[in-house]
């Protein structure tokens, strides 16, 4: 932090102090009048119970409590490790600075007992509520068949992905922008399918194991292992927190159909949010069940997840989760009998736009195409076939995929 902070200050090492002086009168209404940098004034007045400071055109309201509890001093904050010194329990909860300063683009606030707190106006403004009310988390590419056909998107290939950290990197980029990915020339086999994921992230073992192989022998109680067709659905949306990736690897396939469907999920929820607003925010507003009960005789197991079908950031209302699966979504007794109606109105919107044919992009998975799916963006589906088809795969952690992403400079 103190890296970003010296670079935000060679930045503004021109910038002059207008005016910082406390209105001695009305302690906690004065203004300040400041010139963070050139052209780009700032303007600070200090509230009863927060510090307003006018910078880029935005106001920033910044909670005097917050404001010490964020103090980016040595003795507050440690910058090798990134963690916080200060005991937040210590901190008055009336806490209010003995003065208030702007100097070359910081903010230089004295508490009382004389602890000096210094902020670059630039780390407020991006670290501020509003500042990240008019940001976005992870940019993304929304699309349709159309779209993506469009973008031609490239595959990695298998011997550059595995040696080279740039194949790498665009691999990543492509697969935050767009929820899929591909690497093409990957060697039939589980245990190249596992290395090949692993380059990407940790995998995430859960009741189908580490990595799975399957065919069509119906040895779990799942409808995935059989040879029917399968509507577009998002997977483990009945774990607390659904697997973030799943990646499929098609071993073998002598038979005809068993393409693969998959379907942008936040592209729907976008149309949804501008035809019906009030549809878009029931769904990300009541909690349904999805749930998995397995009793056979060699599996047990019964999953629970609680969540909305759309989730959102609350304070941007960007999506960063659907949980969407017919199959194994369970009773809904957690809505109201007055708002049940409404939520399948708003769950037909969804669907409607889920299963418009131009928004389905149908994929013929063969050996050697290991194909990345962002299971809480993408679903997928796939055609009814024929004869043998041995396909292997794994989930993958997310957070893992998403700090290899950010170790590597990409917004996640
Ligand atoms: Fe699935």
């Amino acid at each position: 932090m103190f890296g970003a902070l010296k670079r935000s200050l060679r930045r503004h090492r021109h910038v002059q102090l207008l005016s910082g002086l406390r209105d001695t009168q009305t302690p906690w209404r004065h203004h300040t009048q400041a010139r963070a940098c050139a052209g780009t004034p700032a303007t600070l007045r200090l509230q009863d119970d927060c510090l307003v400071l006018n910078y880029r055109g935005t106001s920033i309201h910044l909670n005097y409590v917050w404001l010490r509890d964020h103090c980016r001093s040595a003795a507050s904050y440690n910058s090798k490790t990134n963690q916080r010194n200060l005991d937040t329990g210590s901190i008055d909860l009336s806490i209010r600075p003995d003065s208030s300063t702007v100097e070359d683009g910081h903010l230089v606030l004295t508490w009382p007992g004389g602890h000096v707190s210094k902020y670059s106006l630039s780390w407020l403004a991006e670290n501020s509520y509003e500042g990240k009310q008019q940001s976005t988390i992870q940019p993304r590419i929304l699309w349709n068949s159309d779209i993506y056909q469009k973008a031609n998107v490239p595959s990695a290939q298998w011997d550059t992905f595995m040696s080279c950290d740039d194949e790498l990197k665009k691999f990543l980029q492509n697969y935050l922008l767009y929820g899929i990915a591909f690497v093409d020339g990957v060697p039939a086999t589980v245990e190249a399918t596992e290395a090949v994921t692993q380059r990407v992230s940790l995998i995430r073992e859960t009741t189908y194991g580490r990595m799975w192989c399957f065919t069509s022998d119906f040895s779990r109680g799942d409808t995935a292992y059989s040879q029917l067709a399968l509507d577009r659905h998002t997977d483990t949306s009945y774990f607390q927190e659904p697997c973030g990736i799943q990646v499929f690897h098609c071993l073998k396939h002598e038979g005809t159909g068993g393409r693969t469907l998959l379907v942008d999920g936040f592209y729907a929820a976008e149309k949804l949010r501008q035809q019906s607003p009030e549809n878009f925010e029931l769904l990300t507003r009541v909690p349904i069940r999805h749930e998995y009960i397995e009793k056979t005789d060699n599996h047990r197991n019964h999953m629970n997840g609680i969540g909305p079908v759309l989730n959102v950031y609350p304070w941007n209302n960007e999506v960063y989760l659907i949980r969407y699966n017919n199959y194994d979504r369970s009773v809904i007794n957690t809505i109201p009998h007055d708002a049940v109606q409404r939520w399948y109105v708003a769950h037909r919107e969804l669907t409607t736009e889920l299963r418009r044919p131009e928004n389905e992009l149908w994929v013929k998975l063969t050996p050697g195409k290991v194909i990345f799916i962002d299971n809480w963006r993408v679903m997928h589906g796939r055609d009814s076939f024929t004869g043998l088809r041995q396909l292997c795969g794994c989930y993958l952690t997310r957070d893992d995929i998403l700090s290899a992403a950010r170790c590597v400079g990409l917004q996640a």
